[in-house]
């Protein structure tokens, strides 16, 4: 089993991937494997509503990670998304990446794979920026998994966040609690079947 981690900071060593250390650290103890995918600083172009996603199941920007990632998260069993806190929400770069990504796999390429946010504040904003990111989870049949608090770390370096020490214990926590349902679903797909899916309704909220 495979958990996919994206770091949409700019740092790739910074506080969010400080938060994020600490869950594949429990992940890999608990046997499962990680990968982290870092959008660092490159240039990410927002979705231009384009829609060729729908046909072919890939953004038409190929200059960016977001095809590769369609690919790894595709393949992988679960999804940790972890971004730095910017004016209340997840940092821009990383909402462009994400946009894209699901607009993408709305045919449900990424459903019953279980995923969480994690967010890294100096001080406020952290509950809305996470509420923002799950988003995208809700909307796509995937699991949330949650820990014993709203998963954020607070600090300004990494070394900061390391004396979070609340902060690191949730990251742990959801560690566990994220290959505890990987395990429950690999178990599980030997006797209960996926859900089924009616078509889909769209009134957009006219009728
Ligand atoms: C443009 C910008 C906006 C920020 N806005 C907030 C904010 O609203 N609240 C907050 O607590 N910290 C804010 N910060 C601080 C970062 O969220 C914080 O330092 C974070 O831990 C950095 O994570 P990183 O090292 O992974 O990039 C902001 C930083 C930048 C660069």
């Amino acid at each position: 089993m495979k958990v996919l981690l994206i770091n949409g900071s700019p740092h790739a060593g910074g506080c969010t991937y400080t938060a994020l250390s600490e869950v594949a650290a429990v992940l890999e103890q608990e046997g499962i494997e990680t990968e982290f995918i870092h959008i660092g600083s490159q240039e990410i172009r927002g979705c231009t509503a384009c829609h060729t996603c729908a046909k072919t199941g890939y953004c038409i920007f190929k200059d960016d990670a977001v095809n590769t990632c369609i690919d790894k998260l595709s393949e992988a069993d679960g999804l940790i998304v972890g971004s730095p806190v910017y004016y209340a929400g997840p940092n821009g770069a990383l909402l462009a990446f994400l946009d894209r990504l699901f607009f993408a796999a709305k045919s449900g390429k990424f459903a019953f794979k279980p995923a969480a946010a994690v967010v890294s504040c100096r001080r406020g904003g952290a509950s809305a920026a996470f509420d923002r990111l799950n988003k995208y989870f809700t909307i796509s049949s995937m699991p949330v998994v949650s820990s014993q608090y709203w998963n954020a770390v607070h600090g300004n370096t990494p070394a900061e966040v390391r004396q979070d020490f609340e902060g690191m214990q949730i990251m742990r926590t959801l560690g566990h609690n994220m290959a505890w349902l990987l395990k429950c679903i690999d178990t599980a797909k030997k006797t209960v079947p996926y859900p089924t899916k009616e078509p889909r309704i769209g009134t957009n909220f006219i009728r």
